[in-house]
């Protein structure tokens, strides 16, 4: 048993221990962390260090000291508020070892702070309590296992590297149960291309204007894009710059220039936002109207509505996009957008039909409230993405197109109000793994999956009847050969589209 003295000196030691924590942590707070450390931030470093807002992607080209300026920014923070918890994530150990850990060691593992490396939890402690912890999510089951953190600064490095959902989870870890630590916010570094890519584009570059101003977003929190360029840091070495300008086109405009728009991987690249939307139409009422379908409800939920022309194109017209829908109320919302207009067939996702225990197919539940599905069936992702790539190739101009002088145009034609199928195409990355035709599954994909399923059933692409460009010749009788490419201006036509006299457009 402990006598009372014992416990009387034990009391004084821990009062000693916290005084000297007291202390430790007062001298910390007006030191100069950055000084101490040998860094001298850069321009734009500097920049991201005064930033204030809770949100702050510090992105672009490679090389610009982002990896770094984290690293000293997490530091900082653990220095200014005492028992402050910061979690440094990067996708995989190997990636966390090579880029943040290395700028650790370079950094001294901050023993000029006081700080102590704990080697097997990759983690730093600080002497005033507070705690930097480096730690890997490639999978939301990485993401899960560290449930019980809680983090008050979060810091992402590559972030577009980062599956959008493990990002989200993460960032859900973000809180105090103290009245007296702050919640810092996010810090992420990025160069472009990557499952992420479409996710941070439209978070922090479209909605800023490529970082021109700062927007505030429905919860309430300040995002800020500070883009990085190579020429921000004069560290770096020239043969590393050299490198970058030798990469191929498409690499170079990603990494060097910090071009959005392009990056490695870019399973679209034919993608081209000017040529492949367009401002909503009235589009004929004859045109055939079908629709593909993505079920979700904790992920989101799409619905796309095709109209097929004479010559099958293929116009993108209307788009339902949400998360936390049920299945009744989707088919009711379903039917509400459609007004009356007559869809089908409907093509959906092959997995609406499981039988889920005792619950109806989610199809089922679709047909009880009207809206009658058909399985996407076909073939699988790879042939369903290449079908996309054929209908993102130009065919001759449609009328819409033609009157703007244009000759070709392609043959998926998307309303700008489907903003969502808008940014996932150019954005959708390469599989790194598997098959390398694939798309990477990781990726915000569901308006594209709902694309993939309607395309890869309404058949193998444009079938163009009138030809290209008309020959100053006599007219011929489009039924004489029954080959509606021999089709001669002369032909009556309504609108551009010839009037086939009884001819079945689609024979060839
Ligand atoms: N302020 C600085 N002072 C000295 N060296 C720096 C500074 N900032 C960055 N560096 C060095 O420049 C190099 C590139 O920096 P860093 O790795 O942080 O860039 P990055 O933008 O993360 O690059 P990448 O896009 O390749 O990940 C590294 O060797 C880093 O240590
Ligand atoms: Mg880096």
């Amino acid at each position: 048993m402990l006598d009372v003295a014992k416990l009387a000196r034990l009391k004084q030691l821990r009062e000693l221990l916290a005084e000297r924590d007291r202390i430790e942590a007062e001298r910390l707070r007006g030191v100069d962390v950055f000084g101490l450390l040998g860094y001298q931030p850069t321009e734009r470093q500097r920049e991201f260090h005064a930033a204030t807002e809770f949100d702050v992607l510090y992105g672009g080209a490679a090389g610009g000291g982002k990896t770094r300026a984290l690293l000293m920014e997490g530091i900082r923070a653990c220095v200014r508020h005492p028992g402050l918890r910061v979690g440094a994530f990067r996708r995989t150990y190997p990636e966390l070892k090579e880029s943040l850990l290395a700028e650790l060691a370079q950094a001294g593992y901050a023993q000029a702070l006081g700080a102590v490396w704990n080697a097997s939890e990759y983690e730093l402690r600080f002497p005033n309590g507070s705690l930097l912890m480096f730690r890997y999510a490639e999978s939301l089951k990485d993401a899960t296992r560290r449930q019980g953190g809680q983090y008050q600064l979060i810091l992402f490095d590559e972030r577009t590297l980062t599956a959008p959902e493990v990002c989200a989870f993460l960032e859900s870890r973000l809180r105090s149960g103290r009245s007296d630590l702050p919640v810092l916010g996010i810090r992420s570094g990025t160069n472009p291309g990557g499952p992420g890519h479409g996710t941070v584009k439209a978070r922090y570059i479209d909605s800023t204007a490529y970082g021109t101003k700062v927007i505030t977003d429905r919860r309430g929190r300040e995002v800020r894009f500070i883009p990085s360029k190579l020429a921000d840091n004069p560290h770096v070495n020239a043969e590393y710059a050299d490198d970058l300008r030798n990469l191929p086109e498409q690499l170079r405009k990603a990494f060097l220039d910090g071009d959005w728009d392009s990056f490695m991987g870019q399973a679209f690249g034919e993608w081209n936002h000017d040529r492949h939307t367009l401002d909503p139409i009235t589009l004929p009422a004859e045109w055939r109207r079908v629709m593909g379908l993505d079920w979700g409800f904790a992920a989101p939920w799409c619905a796309l509505w095709l109209a097929e022309d004479e010559d099958g194109r293929v116009w993108v017209y209307r788009e339902l996009y949400k998360t936390r829908v049920g299945e009744a109320d989707q088919a009711r919302q379903i039917l509400a957008a459609e007004a009356g207009e007559t869809v089908g067939p409907r093509w959906a996702d092959d997995a609406m039909w499981a039988t889920r225990g005792d619950a109806q197919p989610i199809a089922a539940v679709y047909a009880r409230n009207g809206v009658h599905l058909t399985e996407a069936g076909k073939g699988g992702r790879v042939a369903g993405w290449q079908r996309l790539r054929s209908y993102l190739a130009d065919g001759p101009a449609c009328p819409h197109h033609r009157a703007q002088g244009l000759e070709v145009c392609p043959r998926l034609h998307v309303f700008r109000t489907c903003e969502n199928l808008i940014r996932e195409i150019p954005a959708l990355p390469f599989a790194t793994s598997g098959d390398p035709e694939d798309v990477d599954s990781t990726a915000s994909d569901h308006a594209a999956d709902a694309l993939r399923y309607a395309l890869i059933n309404l058949g193998s692409g444009a079938r163009f009847h009138f030809g290209e460009p008309p020959a100053p010749t006599p007219a011929l009788d489009p039924t004489a050969t029954g080959r509606h490419d021999n089709l001669r201006p002369t032909v009556p036509n309504v609108g551009g589209f010839p009037i086939l006299q009884g001819g079945d457009p689609w024979a060839l």
